[in-house]
């Protein structure tokens, strides 16, 4: 783990400018720097960068974020990967905090297998291209195969030699420990022996997002029955099976460009169609795809290209984990290579015109394609329909982030179509499946997460639907206080002070509807106690993904005034900075009635329902003394509206 000294120096010489100028080319525009979009295609440029607020923001595509997010997004990092970019960029020397003993050792673990396994690499490639074995046995077959030197240099495919042992002596020679070869899979232990595990095999080596070896695929030459075809890394401290796709470092940027991912089976049809020059191509290894799989897939893009033999009983064990894949909001769509060919023996035979003619003409829809399926199983039989058309319910109810609605809505009507049942029954199923998979979700965690605070669901309660169309309020005061918090309020005190001495931490619940946000005011609360001087600037670089976009989308770029408007104003056009002091004042005050409107709508209900004279007159009492708590906010708020 990086300390947290280390990040709050990368974030002290954070300059956005400096960082999205290494791939955009900006130009200065009024306060802020304007440049082509480079998250999607554009003439005209809408991609604009504040420097004041360290956000970017394009006006096209809506993307936004900060520079670490900026770099997350364009290099596909992590948000740990992104900051040792940053590191490296300003020079700063990273400290890390984890010393646990064991967190130190799996360190050690996982960097000595990188280096035995790149070791590994350099001694393979050599033998498939400086021995005569290699030449003779494995280099041939890969030649007349087809595949050229030029793309098995690139994914730099090697060979073990047949020798019992001979990586295995070259290994221990370099003093290699033979617990971690072992761990490795490359060496194993026979009668008492340390032996070459893949010996006589052509060797893939499986690459990270960075180019780094965590293992690799052995593939025997000459087919026999006894041993298998492919001999794979066992899992160990850096391969780990469920979050690797085969060719993903070679494919990230031309699936960028393409905004497409295909996903084949196989090392060979990966090798193979980008030897045909389509490069957006990666590999699950023949088993079902994980979420970890398609999560990153999803970093990449969002639309799913999965390209498979059409006569491969896996297709069907392969669709069945999918529905994961439309929960994460993938496009997922279906190839199927026709004639017992796979996608690398296809492109091979017609060449890559045709072969992304082929793709592009034969796309299926995933869930269409499944209810074909089911369709064809079923036959004639009808009672199986039902449970069909619950099924194609619970797929369709996967589809569920809002922005997803049309796309939802489309499949509930072809599919009822295909189905020949009641558009509107089928979509009233549907939205059922939805909502009682969010009541459970919602008993789950109470969180709201950050779709839902832009679409908050309303609930059937009139009070509440009338109620949840403030969350502007709420949003506005938490801006105040990273915007003017530290600002002066009087002589003594400064806007925070105010805030939080009109708005009890105890209640905070009473003011906002928004977990995030009473969040964010308690960290605040806390930090500015401590005298941290926190602003927009300390959300903003958060780890929390959630409270770093809630934060940076109250403190979204604003539009720059035209130069005519400012013409046509001539005089002056007071700021909200010259203002902040109304401004705060307001949404104080307008909050507070809001809750002390609230209580007099609670306190009427527990009248109306009450039935005991005495409970009555106290809810009566209590009725006027709200009554006139109203009466003086309504004032309040008069006097700074007329001032
Ligand atoms: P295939 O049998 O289709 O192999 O398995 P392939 O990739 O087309 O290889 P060639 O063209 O015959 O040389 C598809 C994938 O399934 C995994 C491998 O990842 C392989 O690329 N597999 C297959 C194994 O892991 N082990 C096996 O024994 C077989
Ligand atoms: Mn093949």
């Amino acid at each position: 783990m990086i300390s947290q000294e280390s990040i709050q120096q990368i974030q002290s010489k954070i300059d956005i400018i400096d960082i999205v100028g290494v791939f955009v080319k900006l130009k200065k525009r009024g306060a802020n720097y304007l440049g082509n979009c480079p998250f999607h295609n554009e003439k005209t440029p809408s991609f604009t960068v504040s420097p004041t607020k360290e956000i970017y923001k394009c006006f096209g595509c809506g993307k936004s974020g900060n520079a670490i997010g900026f770099i997350m997004d364009h290099e596909k990092y992590s948000y740990v990967e992104a900051l040792r970019w940053l590191a490296n960029k300003y020079n700063i020397e990273i400290e890390e905090t984890e010393t646990s003993p064991a967190f130190k050792a799996l360190q050690l673990t996982s960097d000595s297998l990188f280096i035995i396994n790149n070791f590994a690499k350099d001694f393979f490639v050599q033998s498939l291209h400086d021995t005569e074995e290699g030449e003779n046995i494995a280099l041939s077959y890969l030649k007349e195969r087809g595949f050229r030197k030029d793309i098995i240099d690139r994914f730099q495919i090697g060979y073990n030699p047949q020798a019992k042992d001979e990586f295995t002596t070259k290994a221990i020679e370099k003093q290699y420990n033979k617990d971690l070869l072992l761990k490795t899979g490359l060496v194993v232990n026979r009668d008492d022996k340390l032996t070459d595990n893949y010996r006589g095999r052509i060797i893939f080596p499986i690459h990270n997002q960075s180019g780094k070896i965590l293992g690799f695929g052995a593939r025997i030459i000459k087919s026999n029955d006894k041993s298998p075809k492919y001999i794979n890394t066992p899992e160990n401290e850096i391969y780990v099976k469920s979050k690797i796709l085969y060719g993903s470092y070679f494919a990230r940027t031309a699936i960028d460009k393409a905004n497409e991912c295909l996903l084949v089976e196989g090392y060979t049809d990966v090798v193979s169609l980008h030897q045909a020059g389509i490069e957006n191509v990666v590999a699950s290894g023949g088993t079902s795809l994980t979420v970890d799989q398609l999560r990153l897939v999803k970093k990449f893009t969002n639309n799913l290209t999965i390209i498979y033999d059409g006569d491969n009983a896996g297709v069907k064990a392969a669709l069945r984990g999918l529905d994961l894949a439309l929960e994460e909001g993938l496009d997922v769509k279906l190839v199927l290579i026709p004639d017992k060919e796979d996608p690398d023996s296809y492109v091979n035979k017609i060449g890559t015109q045709a072969f992304i003619e082929f793709v592009k003409n034969n796309k299926k829809d995933f869930i269409l394609f499944q209810l074909e399926i089911a369709l064809n199983d079923a036959g004639t039989d009808s009672s199986k329909k039902a449970i069909i058309v619950n099924q194609m319910a619970e797929t369709i109810s996967r589809i569920n982030k809002a922005e997803d609605f049309t796309r939802r809505q489309d499949y509930i009507k072809t599919v009822s179509e295909k189905l020949k049942i009641e558009e509107n029954g089928f979509n009233a199923l549907v939205n059922k499946v939805i909502r009682d998979k969010m009541s459970k979700e919602e008993f789950k965690s109470t969180k709201t997460n950050f779709s839902e605070i832009e679409n908050p669901t309303p609930s059937n309660d009139n009070i509440d639907q009338l109620l949840y169309k403030d969350e502007q309020h709420e949003q506005a005061l938490v801006r105040c206080l990273l915007e003017f918090g530290l600002m002066e309020w009087d002589n003594e005190t400064v806007v925070a002070d105010f805030i939080f001495n009109q708005i009890d931490e105890s209640d905070l619940s009473d003011f906002f509807d928004n977990h995030l946000l009473i969040e964010i005011i308690k960290m605040y609360r806390k930090w500015f106690q401590e005298d941290l001087k926190p602003n927009s600037k300390t959300f903003l670089y958060l780890e929390d993904k959630q409270i770093s976009e809630i934060v940076m989308n109250l403190m979204h770029v604003e539009l720059e005034i035209s130069p005519n408007w400012k013409e046509y104003y001539d005089g002056h056009i007071p700021t909200r900075e010259e203002l902040y002091k109304e401004e705060v004042f307001s949404i104080v005050n307008y909050l507070q009635l809001r809750k002390t409107r609230r209580l007099i709508l609670q306190n009427q209900l527990e009248l109306e329902n009450s039935k005991n004279i005495e409970d009555q007159l106290i809810l009566i009492q209590t009725h006027q003394h709200l009554k006139n708590i109203e009466i003086e906010l309504t004032k309040k708020i008069g006097t700074v509206i007329i001032k």
